[in-house]
C-alpha cells in the first residue's frame, strides 16, 4: 500500500515537472518547451554571495561600501527603479542613499552636486538615474561622475575601456546578460548572436562583450559572431538574421517584436525589453520584446519578463558598487 502511494507521489511529481516542460501541439503530440531562465532566482543567489563578501569586507576592518543615487524630477518608473536599487543595496550591507532634486534643477547645479560626491571619501558609487529632464545634457552629466565611482559604467572612460577589452566598470544591464549566459551555461564560443537594439547603454556594451576575445584582459569576452540589428534593419532582414542566430538578445521596447517563426529551434533568447501595457481587462502589466507564449515552444531557453534580466540588472549594480569600493580602497 505504502509502495503504491509512493509511486503515485513520484508519478504526480514527474507529471507536474513534465507539464511545466512540455505542451501539446496542434497534432496532439507532446513537445518540449524552452527552459525559462529564472533571473529572479539567479539575482538572489548573486546578492546572497555579495552579502557574504561585504560582511567579510566589513569584518576585515573596512567601512561599508556606499552608494548615492541621484534622481531628478518625478518620473514614477524612475522612482520605483531607484527605490528597488536602494532596497537591494541596504539588504546586502551597502550604505545607500537617494538624493532627490526637482525637475527645475539646472545642469550646472547637478554637476556641482556630482562633484561634491566625487570628492567625498565616504562615497564609493554614484548613479544618476536616467532619463534626465530635456534641459540637461545626459552625456555631460555621465562624464561628470568620477570614472572610478561610475557604477553605471556610462562615463566615456569606462565605455572606452570596455571597447578596448580592458578591465572596467560595465553597465549593469549588459553585465546582467553576460552573467546569465555564463551562469546558465549557454555556449557562445563561435556561435551566431544577434543583438536587436543599438543603444549606447545596453545594445552596444552587450555586443562588445559578446564578440570580444575571452583571453583579453577584461575576461568578459564571449567569442561569438555578432550581428547588430536596429530600427532601420528591414523586417525581412531582421527575420533572416534572427533565424540564423543561436542566441538573440533583444532590447528595443517593442512588444512581440520577436516571434516564434523568427527563432531557430533550440536557440537562447534573452529579453531585455520592458514595456508597461494595459491588457484587454484594463490591467497594466510589464511585457518584453518577445512573444513569450509562442517563442517558448520553439526556443531552447528564454528569459521571462518580468523576472528575467530586470532583477539581474539590480544584482549586477550591487556587484559594480562593491567592485568600486574595493578598487578605491586599493588606490
Ligand atoms: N534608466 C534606465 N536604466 C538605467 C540604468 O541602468 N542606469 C541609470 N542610471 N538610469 C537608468
Amino acid at each position: 500500500m505504502r509502495h503504491r502511494i509512493c509511486l503515485r507521489i513520484v508519478s504526480t511529481v514527474l507529471n507536474t515537472k513534465m507539464r511545466s516542460h512540455t505542451y501539446i501541439d496542434s497534432l496532439g503530440s507532446a513537445r518540449m518547451m524552452a527552459r525559462a531562465l529564472d533571473g529572479k532566482a539567479l539575482a538572489k543567489e548573486i546578492k546572497d554571495e555579495l552579502k557574504i563578501k561585504i560582511h567579510n569586507w566589513i569584518n576585515a576592518g573596512h567601512r561599508a561600501p556606499s552608494l548615492r543615487c541621484i534622481i531628478v524630477g518625478q518620473d514614477p518608473a524612475s522612482h520605483t527603479y531607484v527605490k528597488n536599487k536602494i532596497a537591494a543595496a541596504t539588504e546586502i550591507g551597502i550604505e545607500a542613499q537617494t538624493i532627490k532634486y526637482d525637475a527645475t534643477l539646472t545642469e550646472e547645479a547637478l554637476i556641482a552636486a556630482i562633484e561634491l560626491l566625487n570628492n567625498d571619501k565616504t562615497v564609493d558609487g554614484i548613479l544618476v538615474q536616467l532619463p534626465l529632464p530635456n534641459s540637461i545634457d545626459e552625456r555631460r552629466v555621465c562624464n561628470a561622475v568620477a570614472p572610478e565611482k561610475d557604477v553605471d559604467g556610462f562615463h566615456i572612460t569606462n565605455v572606452g575601456q570596455l571597447c578596448l577589452d580592458m578591465p572596467t566598470i560595465v553597465p549593469a544591464t549588459a553585465l546582467a546578460v553576460i552573467e546569465m549566459l555564463k551562469r546558465f551555461k549557454i555556449d557562445t564560443f563561435g556561435r551566431n548572436a544577434v543583438v536587436v537594439g543599438r543603444s549606447k547603454n545596453v545594445g552596444l556594451p552587450i555586443a562588445m562583450m559578446l564578440h570580444s576575445d575571452k583571453n583579453h584582459d577584461s575576461g568578459l569576452g564571449m567569442d561569438a559572431t555578432v550581428t547588430i540589428c536596429h530600427r532601420h534593419t528591414p523586417p525581412a532582414q531582421l527575420e533572416l538574421h534572427c533565424r540564423n542566430a543561436d542566441i538573440i538578445i533583444t532590447a528595443t521596447g517593442v512588444p512581440k517584436l520577436i516571434k516564434a517563426d523568427m527563432i531557430k529551434p533550440g536557440a537562447t533568447i534573452i529579453d531585455v525589453g520592458i514595456t508597461r501595457i494595459t491588457d484587454e481587462q484594463g490591467k497594466t502589466k510589464l511585457v518584453g520584446d518577445v512573444d513569450y507564449d509562442e517563442v517558448v515552444k520553439v526556443a531552447g531557453a528564454v528569459t521571462p519578463v518580468p523576472g528575467g534580466v530586470g532583477p539581474m540588472t539590480v544584482a549586477m549594480l550591487m556587484h559594480n558598487t562593491f567592485q568600486a569600493a574595493q578598487k578605491i580602497w586599493q588606490q
